[in-house]
């Protein structure tokens, strides 16, 4: 047991040092369920930050647009900004702004409905290709062979990439997504990745604009909100976004659904190969128990009193997500992971986080204003994704007995949660 821990003397006290434990990163419930009884709205002056744990606190900050923020500038008010940020400027820095609603609005509909159905057929082949490649061997390491392979190459595809230059765009991914705040040695190389790349689609957006066709580059080029389109800046920085919060998130959406299937709830395995629309249902508890993102920081626009605190106007506020979803109060036996679960709403999330059946939905894609655009697409994708695996191969079992578990390299910087490495033994068809 570490130092730290052993100055925690009680259930209630906390010591704000925790959070930076590796411990922590591995297995953050316990500090999330002592927050939630004991310290609703925790203010952790070590982070110099406050932080909401309990479900419907989480949910009433992402409704209320007004007082939380997601940004701290504001695009569209007097200062121009410049950013360093690995992908470039991107919707996910302009905050709650009209900047932020005009983006919105003019790709939100590429990834839904029709739009998204005709990309359907290509990630089922994707995904039987880069099946194909492990297939002989008899195992997978599901992370690096399965995972993290597919989801990439589907967004290369979706945008309309050569497919002789699909290796590469992988690569760029790798460097990118390990820039994303994990040392300054990654973010030289993710910087020269996004450079790379964003030299490499420049021609491609020209040519595109003036000539486009029905890849989603194109559509991304000329789709219109009263006349205006996205900057050629703001194309290749939704191009990089996608990279990570499409395919890296997909790529860990996917891992940690066979990770519970093949651990932590192996008799529902037995299920799901029984009845394969069952991985619905495993993605969306997925997303209660052990969601790829567990926070989501905002900033408040004016005084928040809450539990009898009151959060100061331009604070920072971090949502556990991953908190609020083992809400007790919320849902029984929370720490359960059960794909019949009867008191989680089940399917397709919507941006309102209310549901006919009149029951929670998880809080892993957000709710509100910056509910993820990507709700349909990362649903769809892992579901055929893991569908192709298991129709491909039969007697799937782990190859090691123990695992380490799901593992984060920083909750607290938005460090998305995954196994490290996945080994499945399996038969051939
Ligand atoms: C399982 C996979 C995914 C997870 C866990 C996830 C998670 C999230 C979360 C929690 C947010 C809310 C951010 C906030 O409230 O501030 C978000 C926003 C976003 N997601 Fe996803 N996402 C996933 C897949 C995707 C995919 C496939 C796309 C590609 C289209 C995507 C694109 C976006 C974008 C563009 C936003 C920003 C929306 C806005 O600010 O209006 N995501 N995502």
């Amino acid at each position: 047991m570490s130092t730290t821990a052993e100055a925690v003397e009680n259930d209630a006290d906390l010591d704000p040092r925790e959070f930076d434990s590796e411990e922590f990163q591995h297995n953050p419930f316990d500090i999330y369920r002592r927050l939630r009884d004991h310290h609703p709205v925790y203010h952790d002056r070590f982070h110099n930050r406050w932080i909401l744990s309990r479900y419907w606190d989480i949910d009433g900050a992402f409704q209320d647009s007004e007082g939380y923020d997601r940004a701290v500038y504001k695009p569209d008010g007097p200062y121009e900004f410049g950013t360093r940020h690995v992908f470039g400027p991107n919707i996910l820095e302009y905050g709650n702004s009209s900047e932020h609603r005009r983006l919105r609005n003019i790709i939100a509909g590429q990834f839904i409905g029709q739009k998204l159905k005709d990309f359907l057929p290509m990630i089922d082949k994707i995904s039987q290709e880069v099946i194909a490649k492990f297939f002989d061997a008899g195992e997978v390491e599901i992370v690096s062979q399965f995972s993290s392979q597919v989801p990439v190459r589907v967004v290369s595809n979706m945008l309309g990439l050569p497919r002789e230059d699909e290796d590469m765009f992988v690569e760029w991914y790798h460097l990118l997504i390990a820039g994303l705040g994990f040392g300054s040695e990654h973010m030289e190389k993710a910087l020269q990745a996004r450079n790379d790349m964003w030299d490499y689609i420049d021609p491609m957006i020209r040519e595109r604009t003036k000539n486009p066709g029905e890849d989603l580059m194109s559509r991304i080029c000329v789709a219109e909100l009263d006349g205006t389109r996205m900057s050629i800046e703001e194309v290749k920085g939704f191009i990089a976004l996608l990279l990570a919060a499409g395919g890296d998130t997909t790529d860990k959406a996917i891992a940690n659904m066979w990770y519970h299937m093949l651990y932590t709830r192996p008799d529902q395995l037995l299920e799901v190969i029984e009845e394969p629309a069952l991985w619905d249902n495993v993605f969306t508890e997925m997303m209660r128990f052990d969601p790829v993102v567990h926070i989501q920081p905002r900033h408040t626009t004016r005084e928040i009193p809450i539990h009898g605190h009151v959060i100061p106007e331009r604070a920072q506020v971090i949502l556990y997500l991953g908190a609020g979803n083992r809400d007790e109060r919320v849902f029984a036996d929370p720490d359960t992971f059960d794909v019949h679960r009867t008191d989680l709403h089940m399917g397709r999330e919507n941006r309102s986080g209310r549901y006919k059946d009149g029951k929670p939905g998880h809080l892993g894609f957000g709710i509100g204003q910056h509910f993820c655009m990507g709700y349909a697409l990362a649903r769809q994708e892992s579901a055929i994704a893991c569908n192709r695996l298991m129709e491909a191969v039969k007697n799937v079992r782990p190859k090691f007995a123990d695992h380490p578990g799901i593992t984060s390299p920083s909750i607290d910087s938005g460090g998305f949660r995954a196994p490290e490495e996945l080994w499945m033994e399996f038969d051939r068809k």
